[in-house]
C-alpha cells in the first residue's frame, strides 16, 4: 500500500472510532465535548450514511431513532434531547416542546428522505433495507406533507423557514430579515457554546438574542403551526433549504415506487412539479445566481451564500436551468485554498472563521459533490473530495474549517465530519 493509502486507512479507522465514540446508544451526539449534548436532526441523517459504510443496522437505527420523536403533526424536530443537556443553551428547559418536553419546537434541513433512499439503494442487506424503508416511508410522507401545510400554506411550491436554526444558523442571508426581528433578551451569560469554541467562530451576541427572542415567540404560541407561520417575525424562503426539500421529495417518490406504494408516490409527485416550477423565480439572470426572499416583505435576499449553489443537488439539468451557477461554484473553489467556502470568498462580508459566514463544512462538500456528479461535473466533485480529504489530513475531524488555511474550527472529533469523510472516500 502507498503512504497515502495508509493514511486514508488510518483516517477511515479514526472516523469509524469517532462515530462509535459519539454513539449514545441508537443515536449520536454531534461531538463528545458537550457543545451539542443531544440528537440533531440533519446531523443524524447524514451520520447514518457514514455508519452505512461499515454497519448497516446501526445506520438505519440512527434515522429510526430520530423519527421515534416525530410530532403527531408530522414535523420532525431539529433537536431531540435525551440525556443530560445541561451543557447546552437553550436546552429542553427553555424549549419546553414536544411530548414530555423532549424536543425543540422547530424543524431542520429536510435531508432524511435523501438519506433513506441512499441507504436503501446502497444496502447490502436487502431484507433489512426493505423492512426499514417500509417502516420509514409513511413517516417521511407525513413530514413532507407537513412542510406543504405548515410552511407553504399558500401553495407557492417553496417552504419557508421560521428560524435561522432550521437551516444555516448565522448565514449572511439572514442578516436583513433577522435585524428586523425584536432584539430579544441578552443571553450572553447563559450561552454555553462560548465555553467550548472561540467566540470568533460562533454567532454574535446580537444574533443570539434574536434567536432566543424567536424561540420565546414560538413557545408562547405553544408551537401551533398555523399561528407560527402567520405571526412569525422571521419568515424566509431559502434556496438551499428548498433544494434539499426538492431533492428529498424526489428521493421519496423513488423510494415509494421501490417499495411498491405507487399510490403514495402519486400523492407526492405533484409537490415535486410545483417546486420545480417555483425554483425559476429564485434565479437571478443578472447575477447568474439563485437568491431566496424575505417572505414577510417579498424582498429578494441578494446575498451570495452556499445555499444558492445547492440547486445542483436538486436538478440534473442545473447548468441549463440556472446558467452560471456551476461557474460560481468553480470560482469560489479557485479563490480559496480548500473547497468550499460557505459564503462567497470575495464578498466583503466573508468571514473565514465564523460558522456559516465563510468556513467550509464537509457535509456541504458532500452535498455539492453529489450535485456535481448528477450534473456531469465529476471533475469538480473529485476536486471537492480531494480538498475534503486534505482538510481532514491537515486538521482532523473538525465541525468546520477555515477555507483559506485549513484550520479546524468549532467542535473537534465531529460526528458528521467523520461520516462525510467515510462517505467521500467510499464513493
Ligand atoms: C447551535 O446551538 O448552534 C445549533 O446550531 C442550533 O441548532
Amino acid at each position: 500500500m502507498t503512504a497515502h493509502g495508509d493514511l486514508t486507512t488510518r483516517l477511515s479507522d479514526r472516523a469509524k472510532a469517532i462515530l462509535k465514540a459519539n454513539d449514545r446508544g441508537g443515536y449520536t451526539v454531534p461531538t463528545s465535548i458537550g457543545l451539542y449534548p443531544a440528537q440533531w436532526n440533519w446531523d443524524s441523517c447524514l451520520t447514518a450514511l457514514g455508519f452505512a459504510t461499515f454497519d448497516e443496522p446501526r445506520a438505519w437505527r440512527e434515522i429510526d431513532s430520530l423519527f421515534d420523536h416525530q410530532w403527531p403533526s408530522g414535523m420532525v424536530p431539529h433537536i431531540v434531547f435525551r440525556d443530560d443537556d445541561s451543557s447546552y443553551f437553550p436546552n429542553r428547559s427553555v424549549w419546553r416542546a414536544g411530548k414530555n418536553g423532549e424536543t425543540s419546537g422547530i424543524t431542520q434541513n429536510p435531508v432524511a428522505a435523501m438519506a433513506v433512499r441512499h441507504l436503501y439503494d446502497h444496502a447490502a442487506d436487502r431484507d433489512l433495507a426493505h423492512a426499514m424503508a417500509l417502516r420509514l416511508a409513511p413517516k417521511l410522507v407525513q413530514w413532507r406533507l407537513w412542510f406543504d401545510r405548515a410552511r407553504d400554506p399558500r401553495g407557492v411550491g417553496l417552504a419557508a423557514v421560521l428560524h435561522p436554526w432550521e437551516n444555516f444558523d448565522n448565514s449572511p442571508v439572514w442578516d436583513g430579515p433577522l435585524a428586523a426581528t425584536p432584539s430579544g433578551p441578552d443571553v450572553q451569560r447563559l450561552r454555553k457554546d462560548l465555553g467550548f469554541a472561540d467566540a470568533t467562530e460562533r454567532p454574535t451576541a446580537r444574533d443570539y438574542g434574536r434567536y432566543i427572542g424567536l424561540l420565546l415567540h414560538y413557545r408562547d404560541l405553544g408551537y401551533a403551526e398555523g399561528a407560527m407561520f402567520d405571526t412569525a417575525p422571521f419568515r424566509v424562503v431559502d434556496v438551499g433549504f428548498n433544494a434539499m426539500l426538492h431533492r428529498s421529495t424526489e428521493d421519496l417518490v423513488h423510494l415509494l415506487e421501490a417499495i411498491g406504494d405507487s399510490e403514495a408516490a402519486d400523492g407526492i409527485r405533484p409537490l415535486l412539479h410545483r417546486s420545480a416550477a417555483a425554483f425559476s423565480r429564485l434565479y437571478d439572470p443578472t447575477d447568474r445566481f439563485l437568491y431566496g426572499y424575505d417572505d414577510l416583505t417579498g424582498a429578494r435576499l441578494r446575498t451570495p451564500a452556499v445555499s444558492g449553489l445547492l440547486p445542483i443537488l436538486a436538478f440534473d439539468d442545473a447548468a441549463e436551468r440556472f446558467p452560471g451557477v456551476i461557474d460560481h461554484l468553480e470560482g469560489w473553489m479557485n479563490a480559496a485554498a480548500f473547497a468550499l467556502p460557505s459564503f462567497c470568498p470575495t464578498h466583503p462580508d466573508f468571514d473565514p472563521k465564523r460558522y456559516w459566514r465563510g468556513p467550509a463544512w464537509l457535509v456541504v462538500n458532500w452535498l455539492l459533490a453529489e450535485g456535481l456528479r448528477r450534473n456531469q461535473r465529476s471533475d469538480l466533485a473529485e476536486r471537492i473530495r480531494q480538498d475534503s480529504a486534505r482538510l481532514v489530513e491537515r486538521s482532523g475531524f473538525y465541525e468546520y474549517y477555515n477555507p483559506l488555511d485549513g484550520q479546524g474550527l468549532g467542535g473537534p472529533d465531529f460526528t458528521w465530519t467523520a461520516s462525510t469523510y467515510l462517505l467521500l472516500e467510499a464513493a
